[in-house]
């Protein structure tokens, strides 16, 4: 499956998790790509165990709360490997400090809710705006920017965190809209909770089994999962589709609230 061969790839937080994950799945089909995140020697570390592979990979220092940054990464992507043809925008602020004072829109400060729009609403924009201008360039590119299951229905927690996925939807279909006559595709992911290693640090255990409980599949969802969505909205086999968000969350946004309390009432499950 070498689908992306030939194509020139920009990863956020790509480190760990989802953006490893899409890392590594992109280059296997044969993209080159370009590691970008704030952990530089950990980005480093995948770009090396693709490379061992056999895989075409990169990494760079990029904080997506900075502007200078990201354009650094996406110019860095252009000169590296001559162009961009997709993004998989999917950094957000992931700072355990700024969770724990995000329960309400009365508890967080409203520091942390500029830095939650900042880091994670902007930074993603502005992802979108620095691939735009190099892929017109170019005659096209997908963008994929991950959401979340919190920007699609709203949790009991979370505000600014919620909200900024939330937009980040909206974001996707304006992007689309503006940018679809120069063929520049833009689609959004909503995971559901997928074991990474941030997820074992902000989110206790049981309310990790609380959302297992509401996932309709018989497991929770994992890394891969996210990137084989991400690696086929990349790529030409989905040249038709955009300004969607495909939420990938095993149907846990897809029912009624009363769904693992059904279960067990009819099946003891
Ligand atoms: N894991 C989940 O349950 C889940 C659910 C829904 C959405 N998401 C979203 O998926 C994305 C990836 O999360 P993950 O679970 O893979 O996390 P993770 O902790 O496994 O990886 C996050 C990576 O982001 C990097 N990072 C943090 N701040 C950054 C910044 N400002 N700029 C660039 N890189 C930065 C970290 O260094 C780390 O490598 C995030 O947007 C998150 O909101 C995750």
């Amino acid at each position: 499956m070498r689908q992306l061969e030939g194509k020139s790839a920009m990863i956020t937080a790509a480190a760990s998790g989802i953006g490893r994950a899409t890392a590594i799945t992109l280059a296997k089909r044969g993209a080159s790509v370009m590691l970008a995140d704030i952990a530089l020697g950990a980005a480093e570390a995948v770009a090396a165990e693709i490379r061992s592979e056999g895989g075409v990979a990169e990494a760079i220092h990029c904080d997506i709360g900075e502007e200078a940054q990201i354009k650094a990464a996406i110019d860095a992507t252009v000169s590296t490997f001559g162009k961009i043809d997709i993004l998989h925008n999917n950094a957000a602020l992931l700072d355990p400090e700024v969770f724990a004072e995000d329960v309400d829109i009365t508890t967080i400060s409203t520091e942390a809710w500029d830095r939650t729009m900042q880091v994670t609403l902007r930074g993603t924009m502005l992802g979108c705006k620095y691939a735009v201008i190099e892929m017109k360039k170019t005659g096209g590119g997908s963008i994929v920017n991950t959401s979340s299951m919190y920007g699609v229905s709203a949790f009991y927690r979370q505000s600014a965190y919620g909200v900024a996925k939330g937009a980040i939807i909206t974001l996707t279909e304006y992007v689309a809209t503006s940018f679809g006559r120069d063929n520049i595709r833009c689609n959004a992911i909503a995971p559901s909770m997928i074991r990474t290693p941030i997820l074992a640090e902000i989110i206790p255990e049981a309310l990790i089994k609380l959302n297992e409980d509401s996932v309709l599949l018989p497991f929770l969802g994992e890394p891969q999962d996210m990137a084989n969505v991400v690696a086929f909205l990349a790529s030409e086999e989905a040249r038709y589709l955009t300004g969607l968000v495909i939420k990938a969350d095993g149907g846990s946004t897809s029912h009624l609230a009363t769904y693992a309390d059904a279960r067990r009432f009819y099946d003891g499950a």
